[in-house]
């Protein structure tokens, strides 16, 4: 029997024991032996709920008994997980986290710990909820030099954008659904500013390519600024809006972005909707791969949090060969990528002289949904050429890079 601890009983936290408690027989004869609750550590007393049993306040209680050797960090945030983990690693217990801010932020120091004290730090649920994609990364991709990654990586934001383009929902309404559901974050800003989506493909960029991509290195949009207009548009272009997270080589140069962008329907990703993720990974002897399922909420998530808990069971004992140096990957400028972009602007016809004067050669795109205004789609360039030609168009309305 091996003893292991929960750090956290939210909703990621429950459904780890709901998971655990459902499937034991299945889940123990896969860890070849069984796995055992012994401690849940929250601040919060559950008056009613069988975890009463097993609830402690105390920290101290995890990490001072030998008999819990593997640890389950979802409470969420860089602290306190952060030192619990650490302590964790360093009294020789393995930890499965889904805990993103923590794995961007420190993966390459813990995972060095559990290195150096053969044990194992697991983060599967960290990226892409429920769908398997660390390990594939870590593990089964191993023969190619990966020339991009791109993907769904954000439940709540896809959750909401498929609402207002099903429905023509309202923004806020759908928000409100997707934190009922336990898909948004405690502050759903990390969602739909996109800073949940940029550490996820930060770490996805980290363990394929083995060096730290820092997520402040990112740019990140999210999506705040797409209305039921854009998606008039989007129609009309038989498109679709998706928020992505992008590592990809250009002529040997990684660049790394996140942001809103148009998808044709021929795009594999256009037709993941709600809660799902989907994630294309590209090798240069494999091709494209597609990883598909949902993207967040308590099963799903817990459901990854759990086979890393098998795994490190598993691996009692040896380290599991992850890297992920601390040394920082060699990122291009994101001024300097190249891309098209979809733009809208306010006023008639008559400014279509002034729009090619600046943008150059464009093509116009024609709604009948939407009055007043003008909207196009440049040809290839960079963001700094862009950018530039952006601010000296006063009338642009909206911006959305295209996929096609
Ligand atoms: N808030 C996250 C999402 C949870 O919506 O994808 C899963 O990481």
């Amino acid at each position: 029997m091996v003893n292991i601890a929960v750090l956290g009983y939210g909703t990621v936290g429950s459904g780890v024991v709901e998971v655990i408690n459902t499937n034991h027989e299945i889940v123990n004869k896969r860890a070849g032996q069984e796995i055992h609750i012994k401690y849940v550590l929250d601040l919060r007393d559950f008056p009613g709920d069988p975890v009463t049993e097993i609830l402690t306040h105390d920290f101290n209680d995890i990490l001072t008994d030998d008999d819990v050797k593997v640890v389950v960090e979802v409470m969420g945030g860089v602290e306190p997980a952060y030192t619990f983990v650490k302590k964790c690693l360093l009294a020789g217990k393995s930890v499965a986290t889904s805990n993103k801010e923590l794995v961007a932020a420190h993966g390459p120091e813990l995972l060095s710990i559990a290195k150096e004290n053969a044990v194992n730090f697991l983060f599967e649920a960290s990226a892409g909820g429920g769908i398997p994609i660390v390990r594939p990364l870590n593990s089964s991709i191993t023969a190619d030099d990966i020339t991009g990654i791109t993907g769904i990586l954000n439940g709540t934001t896809n959750y909401i954008l498929t609402k207002m383009s099903n429905e023509g929902a309202d923004y806020d309404t759908v928000l409100k659904q997707a934190q009922e559901l336990g898909y948004a974050e405690r502050n759903p800003e990390a969602d739909v500013e996109g800073g949940d989506a940029c550490r996820k493909i930060a770490i996805l960029t980290s363990i394929a390519f083995g060096k730290h991509l820092d997520y402040a290195r990112i740019h990140t949009e999210g999506i705040t600024k797409i209305t039921a207009e854009d998606f008039k548009y989007a129609k009309s272009m038989n498109a679709t809006i998706k928020l992505l997270g992008t590592t990809k080589n250009v002529g040997g140069t990684l660049y790394s972005f996140v942001a809103p962008m148009m998808l044709p329907n021929t795009n594999p990703l256009y037709g993941i909707d709600d809660v799902f993720n989907g994630i294309l990974v590209h090798g240069n002897v494999v091709d494209d791969i597609m990883f598909y399922g949902r993207g967040a909420g308590k099963l799903p998530t817990a459901s990854a949090v759990v086979s890393d808990v098998v795994d490190a069971v598993k691996h009692m004992g040896t380290n599991i060969m992850t890297i992920w140096d601390d040394e920082a990957l060699e990122m291009g400028d994101f001024a300097d990528l190249t891309n098209r972009f979809f733009v809208r602007v306010s006023g008639g016809s008559e400014m279509k002289e002034k729009i090619e004067e600046i943008f150059g050669k464009v093509q116009f795109i024609t709604t009948h949904e939407v009055a007043g205004e003008l909207a196009f789609i440049t040809e290839n360039m960079t963001e700094a050429a862009f950018d530039t030609k952006k601010k000296e168009f006063e009338y642009v309305i909206n911006v959305i890079r295209v996929a096609f």
